[in-house]
């Protein structure tokens, strides 16, 4: 099996914490922790055939536990922002935590980026794979009703690092999943991604208000800087955006089928990345917050040292009525599968 077991370290709970090592057919490997179903590692081969690890992260469980950048978490219950923490459904208001400013991101303070996960490997023809559970109480975070996660990681033979989440919830509740690697395809130590260059599917955006949550507005990105229609370096827009790019894209594909959302390159090392998804939106981070946080062998962490694109429905859902809804009933299952494929151009 293309797969190996090593101990990360112990939770203050006494929890093991594994880190599990995949590795496909072409050498490409893989690193998770059941600490947040979290992505540590990443390794690519470039144009000269070198293997280099191209997302951010920490080398212990401990920088894991008091991360706030969510480096290559399995984000919820809900992913992205939440105005004011509250939302109203079926008549009742619920109050969750509130960890950003007023409002709250990524499933709260502790979100499942911050919880213990069962997890189980196993390979298929395909490749290697690890497939994460957990159960999320009713009321953790404030979210109503008992939900059962699963989130399925492979590292396929084609060179795709592969997604599925499945949640099955007994009450009515939001479910907004989401994965948060940060990727720097020149090396997760090789400095900013503003030479990489971008395309988004995606012709309209979510504005947003001072505090990034959304205003309800659906606006045309055309004639603004957030316009990745067609290729651009990430370097030759950002300038013109405030604070560089946090945003939700609106996906162009409207019909929840697997679809080529965002193609990036890097042209020092000739890495390509292709993001499909059966998601409406996708959050495009540049690394923005990122102010020299100490990652994996002595690299420090930088404004735009990675970007993000987050597959995900858009912030704010439980209170946008006009926004694809979040609300997962019990008699239903949230289904979602997002593709990162890489190759060598
Ligand atoms: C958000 C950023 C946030 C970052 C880390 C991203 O998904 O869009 O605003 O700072 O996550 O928390």
């Amino acid at each position: 099996m293309n797969i190996k077991e090593q101990t990360f370290g112990k939770t203050s709970d006494d929890k093991n914490i594994i880190l599990y090592t995949l590795t496909n057919a072409n050498g490409l490997t893989a690193k998770l922790i059941n600490y947040g179903a979290i992505l540590t590692t990443l390794e690519l081969p470039g144009r000269d055939g070198k293997f280099t690890d191209v997302t951010l992260g920490y080398d212990t469980l401990e920088d894991y536990i008091k991360d706030d950048c969510y480096f290559g978490a399995t984000v919820g219950r809900c992913a992205n922002r939440i105005a004011k923490g509250k939302f109203t459904l079926n008549g009742k208001e619920y109050c969750l935590a509130t960890n950003n400013g007023p409002n709250h991101l990524h499933g709260g303070i502790k979100g499942f980026n911050k919880v213990v996960w069962d997890a189980e490997v196993f390979e298929e023809k395909t490749g290697p794979a690890i497939k994460f559970t957990y159960l999320s109480k009713d009321n953790e975070e404030g979210y109503p009703g008992n939900l059962t996660v699963t989130v399925i990681y492979w590292l396929t033979n084609d060179n795709e690092l592969k997604i599925s989440y499945q949640a099955e919830t007994d009450k009515s509740t939001p479910v907004n999943l989401t994965h948060h690697s940060y990727f720097n395809l020149a090396g997760h130590d090789s400095g900013d991604v503003l030479s990489h260059e971008l395309t988004i599917n995606a012709d309209s955006f979510t504005e947003t208000d001072e505090t990034l949550v959304p205003t309800g507005e659906i606006k045309s990105v055309k004639d603004t800087p957030l316009d990745f229609t067609t290729t651009v370096r990430i370097a030759d827009h950002i300038n013109q955006v405030e604070g560089g790019f946090d945003h939700n894209y609106v996906l162009n594909n409207k019909n929840s089928s697997l679809t080529l959302a965002a193609h990036v390159y890097e042209p020092t090392t000739g890495r390509d990345m292709e993001l499909y998804t059966t998601e409406p939106g996708v959050q495009f981070y540049s690394g923005n917050f990122l102010d020299g946080v100490k990652g994996k062998n002595g690299a420090v962490y930088k404004k735009h040292s990675g970007f993000c694109l987050e597959t995900q429905h858009f912030p704010d859902s439980p209170n946008k009525p006009q926004f694809p809804s979040v609300i997962l009933e019990p008699v239903k299952k949230y289904t979602q599968l997002t593709v990162y494929k890489f190759s060598v151009k």
